[in-house]
């Protein structure tokens, strides 16, 4: 047999194989360019934007748990304008496309930042994450109710053209009800799971530890919920789903493939390996040829569960 085709499109996006790096965890690339040949990844998610540079939270931000990490970052980034005058010049010489990941605390924020990238040269899509707490909502998160995960996604709709995927928290009952929401606004693909809120504490002097209280865990400890949110959301929707929770290697990405992704984001994998995008992408190839399978879309939504 020759080559397989790992080849996928999700949503407007075409990409030459389905991993992508999930935001927040590869910084702006160009800080793994030299570990990883960016060239040879399917996509990749830039970490999340906002209008105005953001500090984030005080530290300690990071803890270590079983399987995983707890992080609180506070989504600290250098905003829209820096990325666009720092940043882009360097991403836009990749052949790899490149996804914006987007966040306010209101849904004008949200607007205005699909408005100012809608034009840029090298941007292939744009990602909303949706798991922000909305400032006008009293904090609660736009991606925990259908009715604002609707409108933040309706108002990035009617500022741009590009690709659009709606980032999907895992912190709610029915994941299916927020992904047919997200849908309808337009959405042109769903990406989930963010990260699941947690807490950890330092038992000796009785403090959290995390400055934040709590945080958003992810790694291998969540792939089962990321595994079963995804298979949900594939059910509920027509759009393309993207898997992201706990991937650190390929069979962990065949799973997401078997219950419906089209394509899989690797995040706190590349604290461990800054390498585990690519030996992903050549574990895939090396698992269609070695099982005669000639093209990797015929893989995606092929779960056996009896019930057909
Ligand atoms: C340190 C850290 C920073 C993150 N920052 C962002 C972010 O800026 N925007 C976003 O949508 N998700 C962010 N995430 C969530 C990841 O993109 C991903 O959805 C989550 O970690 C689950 O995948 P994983 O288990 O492979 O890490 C972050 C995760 C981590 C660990």
């Amino acid at each position: 047999m020759g080559e397989p085709n790992l080849a996928v499109e999700v949503g407007g996006i075409t990409m030459k194989n389905p991993v992508m790096t999930a935001s927040g965890t590869f910084g702006y690339g160009e800080e793994f360019a030299s570990l990883v040949d960016l060239n040879k990844l399917g996509g990749i998610i830039v970490k999340g934007l906002s209008l105005k540079p953001s500090a984030g939270n005080p530290p300690p931000r990071t803890v270590e748990t079983y399987g995983g990490m707890l992080n609180a970052i506070g989504l600290e980034n250098i905003g829209i304008e820096a990325f666009v005058q720092e940043k882009l010049p360097f991403l836009k010489t990749l052949e790899t496309p490149v996804v914006l990941n987007i966040y306010g605390h209101e849904i004008k924020a949200y607007a205005e930042l699909a408005e100012r990238t809608q034009d840029l040269e090298g941007i292939a899509g744009i990602e909303v994450n949706i798991s922000c707490p909305n400032v006008r909502a009293g904090g609660s998160a736009f991606g925990t109710d259908p009715k604002m995960a609707f409108e933040v996604v309706k108002a990035v709709r009617e500022k741009t053209r590009l690709p659009l995927i709606a980032k999907l928290s895992p912190n709610v009952t029915d994941i299916s009800v927020i992904a047919h929401s997200v849908e309808k606004a337009g959405a042109d693909a769903v990406s989930l799971i963010n990260t699941i809120t947690g807490m950890a504490v330092d038992v000796p002097t009785r403090k959290p530890k995390l400055a934040n209280i709590t945080g958003g865990l992810s790694g291998p400890a969540i792939k089962p919920i990321a595994l079963r949110m995804v298979w949900e959301a594939a059910q509920a929707v027509r759009i393309p789903v993207i898997g992201i929770g706990g991937i650190m290697n390929a069979m962990d990405a065949m799973e997401f493939f078997i219950v419906g992704a089209r394509a899989v984001q690797v995040g706190t994998a590349n604290f461990v390996n800054p390498r585990v995008t690519v030996e992903i992408v050549e574990g895939l190839r090396r698992y269609l040829v070695e099982n005669n399978i000639s093209n990797i879309n015929e893989i995606i939504g092929s779960l056996r569960t009896g019930r057909q």
